[in-house]
């Protein structure tokens, strides 16, 4: 058989890879795609997410192409992998393959630093897919060809930008494994707004699971409800007008509720309204849903705050509707003091 191998960290896979491998199929006429995912990667250098979590994103995606397999002899071996090690480890298992070895543009331009080079296209054939248009020369035998370019990156999707190029499978797989999602808010708020909004997350789940709610929706709308409050006044005031132009007579300081509500939808994909309307009311509290009772509160007890806040805490973890009445209280008092 004609074997293509895809290499890659694929923290996560997305839709650039799955194109890849389609292209394989098509322009290479192989019988199989092999998703190779790497331990740790030579010439990079983060901390890659757990071999098991990128491995279950493959696997999704594997599942939808009876081409499509998944190899982890570089996951299984132990410290840095060479790709000529792999392909000598592959050529002896499977002497009856072809192999076909898949890189991109950017590895294309490195491939003299690559261990071994030499040897290497030797031993597969090399095929370059280039998504940019501009070629890269090599002195080596490296087959090239064009696709049509999927403009993200693994590591665009890891701040939580483009998740739109992820399948859907992969990304309810990341929520529901909180993978990434606190590099998604930590990208777009300051350290303490960060902190602060880890500590109403994790406060948000206390107060469901004491109140019978469920504890992973409590906790994504602690981790996204300031979200917003950061953005660019002229970005803000667009989404004001798209989202909501009834609400623009408010301060702007309550918008990045309406706003935030509206990103998390729009950007973060996460289409729940029980969410969506948490996240809208948590600045003013104008909403008696549980959900949305159960953040205002946090928000406005987070112990982060500075002031002693344990004893209202207890009343919402005993019964979240008499603890926002108190909050509510609370805060009309304060507003009042100025
Ligand atoms: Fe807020
Ligand atoms: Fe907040």
């Amino acid at each position: 058989m004609r074997i293509a191998i895809v290499g890659g960290s694929f923290d996560p896979i997305h839709d650039g890879h799955i194109q890849m491998a389609n292209q394989a199929l098509q322009s290479l006429g192989v019988d199989e795609v092999w998703f190779m995912p790497t331990a740790s990667t030579p010439l990079k250098d983060h901390e890659l997410t757990l071999n098991q979590e990128r491995l279950a994103m493959i696997d999704l995606v594997v599942k939808q192409n009876p081409k499509f397999k998944v190899c982890t002899v570089e996951l299984e071996r132990l410290g840095k992998s060479y790709t000529y090690d792999t392909l000598k480890e592959l050529i002896e298992t499977y002497p009856e393959h072809e192999f076909y070895w898949i890189i991109g543009n950017d590895q294309l331009e490195q491939f003299d630093k690559w261990y071994h080079a030499d040897e290497l296209v030797k031993m597969a054939h090399f095929v370059c897919f280039d998504r940019d248009g501009e070629l890269a020369e090599s002195k080596y035998d490296i087959m090239c060809m064009t696709m049509p370019a999927v403009p993200v990156s693994s590591s665009e999707i890891r701040v939580g930008n483009k998740l739109n190029y992820l399948p859907e499978e992969v990304l309810r797989y990341i929520y529901r494994n909180r993978l990434y999602v606190k590099e998604f808010v930590a990208a777009r708020l300051t350290e303490k707004r960060y902190e602060h909004s880890l500590s109403v997350a994790r406060l948000c789940e206390e107060f469901a699971l004491n109140n019978g709610y469920d504890m992973h929706i409590a906790y994504y709308i602690g981790l996204f409800h300031d979200i917003a409050k950061y953005m660019p006044k002229d970005e803000m005031l667009k989404w004001m007008e798209s989202v909501c132009p009834e609400n623009m007579e408010y301060p702007v300081a309550v918008w990045h509720g309406f706003v935030g509500a509206a990103v998390t939808k729009e950007i973060f994909l996460i289409d729940n309204p029980i969410i969506y309307n948490a996240i809208y009311h948590h600045v003013l509290g104008t909403s008696r849903d549980p959900y949305a009772m159960m953040v205002f509160c946090a928000d406005k007890l987070d112990p982060l705050r500075g002031y002693d806040s344990s004893e209202l805490i207890e009343t919402c973890k005993k019964n979240i509707e008499k603890g926002f009445d108190l909050v509510v209280q609370q805060n009309r008092e304060y507003l009042k003091r100025g």
